[in-house]
């Protein structure tokens, strides 16, 4: 059968006929990649009677017989913390994440920490010579380690060396965007070959039990550059992420077949690597003293950690048709929302005015806690009234202008009780609170939070 030309799209894995310069199904600008397959599958199966068995599946039942997966330590507990407890064998992982945040530097410590506690681990690189991962190993201070490096891009010869019972405990890829398979003719880097490379990659790391990291590249949209598959092909997906200006690097999980999604790893880039960060709930909220408009601190929860955040609005008058609204670290559409609520539920008229929203020190939130810390620093700054200093804000907005419960109720007071706070406004349906430390406010909607400035 003749060779067949189809267009994948980078974006959301559409397969078009014909190339064009944006994709059909998600509407993003240049994604399409040219794709051959060598041969197309038959119409239907009972069309060919080829290789018919009668019984080819071999059924088991839910009880296990052989192990259950065991969780190793790799010596990087907030590595572990984010995996779900630790490195599982035969676990394929993906770690995702702009360039220059901190992957090869993490998966390099994470490597020469298993080696030092006696797993077999090697490192390969399609990105940098040895020379320059001997460098980087010796100013991360574990040139010592018993690592085996290589800087190799054929997926061939890296499953030929490994491929065998008791290779390595734990590989690393740095990045699949290098790798290459030779029996494919697109160049490495094309959806194909990324597709390619990960399958035989994540086949041989199931067979042998062997814990496969692999680096994928992020676009500048954040998607893992290459199909959206990948993530389908690999049993955890991670993402490292963080803002250059800062030296925080937040490490968290979007998808874990061995553990939860929700919990985080905190790091500190340091100029000797990266530093694990054991209490991070204090990290991310400035300390100028006297409280300004427009600021309030969110008692926030990650995973399983709370962590307090500093929330900044700006509210200035637009001479515009439109008016300028930006946001860093959290969602523009929440924001819309919170402000049509706060403007058609409360006294107070914040259409037409421009809005800058900024979660200080670099951090994503993505819970709806962080709706009342919003709402409380846009009215802030609308009024030009800072917020009592030592006080802090959760709770979720509804459409209807009135606030609702939020889960880890206790957890949150009891953090910002530890850290010095003395106040914590919340929703007034929240139920059980058993903490004495702090003073508890409650308000029912949010026009009640715009009568108390
Ligand atoms: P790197 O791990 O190469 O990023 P990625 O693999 O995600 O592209 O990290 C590179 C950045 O980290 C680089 O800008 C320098 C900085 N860095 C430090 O600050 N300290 C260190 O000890 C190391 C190794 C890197
Ligand atoms: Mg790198």
């Amino acid at each position: 059968m003749a060779n067949k030309t189809t267009y994948v799209c980078s974006a959301c894995g559409a397969v078009a006929k014909k190339w064009s310069g944006q994709c059909e199904e998600c509407g993003s600008w240049d994604t399409l990649q040219e794709q051959t397959a060598a041969e197309a599958a038959p119409k239907s199966l009972s069309a060919s009677t080829k290789n018919v068995k009668s019984n080819a599946l071999e059924f088991t039942d839910f009880a296990i017989t052989g192990e259950p997966p065991v969780y190793r330590d790799s010596g990087i507990n907030e590595l572990d913390r984010v995996l779900g407890g630790g490195l599982v064998r035969g676990a394929a992982i993906l770690v995702g994440g702009d360039p220059g945040i901190g992957k090869s530097t993490l998966l390099m410590q994470l490597v020469a920490s298993c080696a030092n506690s006696q797993l077999k681990t090697a490192y390969i690189s399609g990105e940098e010579s040895t020379t320059q991962l001997k460098l980087r190993a010796q100013r991360l201070n574990v040139s010592h380690a018993p690592v085996d490096l290589a800087s190799a891009t054929s997926v061939r010869d890296i499953i030929t060396t490994f491929d065998k019972p008791n290779s390595v405990d734990v590989l690393i890829i740095d990045s699949i965007q290098t790798m290459y398979v030779d029996i494919i003719e697109s160049s490495p880097g094309t959806i194909t070959q990324v597709r390619a490379s990960s399958f035989e990659l994540i086949r041989m790391a199931k067979r042998r039990g062997i814990t496969l990291f692999i680096v994928g590249h992020i676009t500048k949209d954040g998607q893992i550059a290459g199909p959206k598959v990948m993530e389908h092909m690999v049993d955890t997906v991670l993402y490292f992420e963080g803002d250059r200006g800062y030296n925080y690097r937040i490490l968290r999980s979007i998808k874990n077949r061995f553990g939860g999604t929700d919990e985080i790893g905190v790091f500190e880039m340091t100029g000797k690597g990266l530093q694990e960060v054991k209490n991070p709930s204090a990290l991310f909220m400035s300390d100028t003293g006297e409280p300004t408009p427009g600021s309030a601190i969110l008692a926030s929860i990650e995973g399983t950690r709370p962590i307090m955040v500093e929330t900044q609005a700006l509210i200035a008058d637009s001479f515009m048709a439109s008016p300028r609204r930006a946001v860093v670290g959290w969602d523009t559409n929440r924001l819309a929302m919170v402000l049509a609520v706060i403007d058609s539920r409360s006294s107070l008229k914040v259409a037409g005015k421009e809005v800058y929203l900024n979660i200080a020190g670099g951090l994503k939130v993505n819970e709806p806690a962080a709706d009342l810390a919003v709402a409380a620093a846009i009215i802030s700054s609308t009024l030009g009234k800072a917020l009592p200093n030592k006080c802090c804000f959760f709770g979720e907005l509804g459409l209807s202008g009135d606030l609702r419960p939020v889960n880890h109720t206790d957890l949150r007071l009891k953090e910002a009780a530890k850290l010095g706070f003395n106040r914590a406004y919340i929703p007034a349906s929240t139920k059980k609170i058993s903490t004495r430390d702090i003073e508890v406010v409650s308000i029912k909607t949010i026009n009640e939070l715009v009568e108390m400035f």
